[in-house]
């Protein structure tokens, strides 16, 4: 095995990040070395090239999802699972309760470094097989924005059969994982998006309607047509919401784990309490999550929607994509 790799590096917030060799890490001995054969983008990895995230490392490697084979393990890790193919929970941390992180809770890829390199060194508690039906780049996709959208869909949504949710921003990794998720157990499924022919893509992926949320009163034609929801799975927060709140039935459920459209504006109290609903907030996911998330894909076959696929050297390239929203699905890289 070399004893250098490649890696995409942020060299300081702000600044492009830079492929080039570093040394190989070592596995702790809870530890696996894994050879990454593709990762994914999320759109964490683009706020922290920019600088517009908490706790950012100069010199780290970015990255929270990959698809790889264990290359070697940790003096304390069953050596059998050296040469699997793997993917890996990019929670760190999470601890003993499910209903939320622990203090010391971190996610792969800063400030710890990530997949974008040829190896990376992972928790062995973080490894699992990945889903068998899936090719390696589908695996890749799915660590981040699966757990995401399994454990604000499910366990914070606590989604019923035959209920109407609703996805904002269909174009977006977790929005995608939600809607695919959302297929097994959901009735109607409503979409938004920036752009129309997102909406036609979603709509031949399961969705019954979209809505361009650009539109002021999309919100209003979703209530005349269809009545209202009960479950909201948003990453963008912003104006939007209390157009949501307007769309939410009774006792509804609206879950937001993004501010991709920043923070929300005004709310009417009034509405809240006298319709019972719920604003919920959801991070990620807890072990049991991501575990129950992996069951979900393996029990209905599902498949992410990948979006295009990327070279390490093209890495600022796919962030720029990303960036402008020009993505249905997930961006892949591969190593
Ligand atoms: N809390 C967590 O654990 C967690 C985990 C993952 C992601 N996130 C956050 O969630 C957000 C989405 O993440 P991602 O990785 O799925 O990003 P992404 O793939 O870049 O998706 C972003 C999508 O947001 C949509 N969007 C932009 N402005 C919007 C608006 N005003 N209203 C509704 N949708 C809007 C766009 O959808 P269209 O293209 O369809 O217009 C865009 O495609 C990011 O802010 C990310 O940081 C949080």
């Amino acid at each position: 095995m070399a004893q250098t790799m490649r890696a995409a590096v942020l060299p300081e917030p702000g600044k492009p990040l830079v492929v080039k060799e570093v040394p190989v890490p070592e596995p702790a001995p809870t530890q696996m070395l894994i050879k990454v054969l593709y990762a994914s983008v999320n759109h964490r990895d683009v706020w922290i090239q920019k600088g517009l995230y908490p706790g950012i490392r100069p010199g780290v490697i970015l990255g929270s999802d990959c698809a790889g084979i264990v290359e070697k393990v940790g003096s304390e890790v069953d050596s059998s699972w050296i040469g699997k193919k793997v993917i890996v929970n990019p929670g760190l941390e999470w601890g003993p309760h499910r209903e939320v992180q622990s203090s010391s809770f971190h996610i792969l890829g800063n400030p710890t470094d990530g997949t974008f390199a040829e190896y990376v060194v992972v928790p062995a508690e973080n490894v699992y097989q990945p889903p068998m039906h899936l090719s390696d780049e589908e695996s890749a996709a799915l660590p981040l924005a699966g757990v995401t959208a399994y454990r604000a869909l499910f366990y914070r949504g606590k989604i019923g059969n035959g209920e109407m949710v609703l996805i904002t921003g269909i174009g977006g990794g977790v929005a995608l994982m939600t809607l695919k998720m959302a297929t097994t157990i959901a009735g109607n499924i409503i979409v938004t998006s920036s752009s129309r022919e997102k909406i036609n893509k979603a709509l031949e992926l399961g969705a019954s309607e979209g809505y361009l949320y650009t539109d002021d009163d999309w919100h209003k034609r979703l209530v005349k047509k269809w009545g209202g929801v009960d479950v909201v799975v948003d990453g963008a927060s912003g104006p939007n919401i209390p157009k949501i709140i307007d769309i939410l039935n009774p006792a509804g459920r609206l879950v937001i784990y993004g501010q991709t459209a920043g923070e929300i504006p005004q709310l009417s109290t009034a509405k809240l309490f006298w319709r019972h609903l719920n604003i919920l907030g959801s991070t990620m996911g807890s072990p049991s999550d991501f575990e129950e998330m992996l069951e979900l894909w393996n029990e209905h076959k599902l498949k992410p929607v990948i979006d295009r696929l990327y070279s390490l050297e093209e890495i600022n390239e796919a962030f720029e994509w990303m960036d402008n929203a020009k993505q249905f699905g997930k961006i892949i890289i591969k190593i």
